[in-house]
C-alpha cells in the first residue's frame, strides 16, 4: 500500500447497522485486477453493498430489458456503455443502499464525466466516499486471471480454474449451477478494454490521488491479503470532511 489519506466527497453519510459510520468506496482498477472478488468478499464479511455496473449490466441483458438490449453490443465489443444507460442504474443501487453499512462502487466511475456525476450525487444526498482503491496490477497477469475465469451464472460467485478453482470441477461451491466463461474474456475483446481502461479510466487515478482519496494496493498480492490490508485501512479511519 503506497499511499492514503482518506478524506469525505462531502459532509454526512450517516451511520450503518452496525453503528460505525457508513463507508463509501471505489474500486479503480483495469479489467480481471480482481475488484469484483474483493468487492464480494466485501458485502459478505463487512456488509457493504457491492455495486457493480458490469453485473447490473449482465443481469439486464439476461433479463432482455431496454437498457440490456442497447448495452449488449457495447459490451461485446469491449467499449463502454453510454452514461445515460450506467449513470441511472448507478444512482438507482445508490439510494438503495442507504441507511446501510456502506457500498463498494465496482468499476464506477470510469471517465472524468462519471466521476463528476458520482460527486454530484453523493453532495445531493449526503453521502460519503471514503477512499478510492486502485488496483495495480501487469497487464501479463491480468490475461492469465481473464482467461481462466470463470462465474456462476445463477449467484455471480467469481472462480478461476488455477487460482481459485471450485471444489467440483466445473460447478459452482454454493448452488451447483454450471460455471461460464465470460464472452469479453476472450483475448482479443480483453486486449482492447485493456486500452479502453488506459485511455478513458486511468485519468481518473491522478484526479482522486490530488484529492487525497487514493489507496494504492499491489492487486498481485493474495485476495486474503488484499482483503485485510483493505478493510484495516478503512474501517478505522474517520471520514474528514473537504475544506
Ligand atoms: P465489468 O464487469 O466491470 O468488467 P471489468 O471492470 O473489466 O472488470 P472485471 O470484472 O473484468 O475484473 P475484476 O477486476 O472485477 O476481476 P475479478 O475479481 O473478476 O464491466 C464489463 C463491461 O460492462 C465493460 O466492458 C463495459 O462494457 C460495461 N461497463 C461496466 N462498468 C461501466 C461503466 N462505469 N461505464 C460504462 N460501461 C461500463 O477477478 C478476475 C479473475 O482473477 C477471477 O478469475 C478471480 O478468481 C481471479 N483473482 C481475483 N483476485 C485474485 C488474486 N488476488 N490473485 C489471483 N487471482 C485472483
Amino acid at each position: 500500500m503506497t499511499e492514503f489519506l482518506t478524506r469525505a466527497a462531502s459532509a454526512g453519510g450517516g451511520s450503518g447497522p452496525a453503528g460505525r459510520a457508513a463507508i463509501g468506496l471505489v474500486f479503480v482498477g483495469p479489467p480481471g485486477a480482481g475488484k469484483g472478488t474483493l468487492a464480494k468478499t466485501l458485502q459478505a464479511r463487512a456488509g457493504m453493498r457491492h455495486i457493480s455496473p458490469g453485473d447490473l449490466l449482465r443481469q439486464a441483458v439476461r433479463d432482455h430489458t431496454e437498457y440490456g438490449r442497447k448495452a449488449l453490443t457495447y459490451m461485446r465489443a469491449g467499449d463502454l456503455v453510454p452514461d445515460e444507460i450506467v449513470d441511472a442504474m448507478i444512482q438507482a443501487a445508490l439510494a438503495q443502499a442507504e441507511g446501510g453499512s456502506g457500498w463498494v462502487l465496482d468499476g464506477y466511475p470510469r471517465t472524468p464525466a462519471q466521476a463528476g456525476l458520482l460527486d454530484g450525487f453523493l453532495a445531493s444526498r449526503g453521502g460519503t466516499l471514503n477512499a478510492v482503491v486502485y488496483f495495480e496490477i501487469g497487464e501479463d497477469i491480468l490475461l492469465r486471471r481473464l482467461t481462466g475465469r470463470r462465474l456462476c451464472p445463477i449467484c455471480g460467485a467469481i472462480y478461476h480454474v488455477d487460482y481459485r478453482p471450485p471444489r467440483s470441477a466445473g460447478r459452482c461451491d454454493l448452488d451447483g449451477a454450471e460455471l461460464v466463461a465470460r464472452r469479453d474474456d476472450a483475448p482479443d475483446t480483453a486486449l482492447h478494454r485493456f486500452r479502453v481502461y488506459r485511455a478513458q479510466t486511468a485519468p481518473l487515478i491522478d484526479h482522486y490521488r490530488r484529492r487525497g482519496l487514493l489507496l494504492s494496493v499491489n492487486a498481485e498480492r493474495p485476495a486474503e491479503e488484499l482483503y485485510d490490508m483493505i478493510w484495516g485501512s478503512v474501517r478505522s479511519r474517520p471520514a474528514t470532511p473537504l475544506p
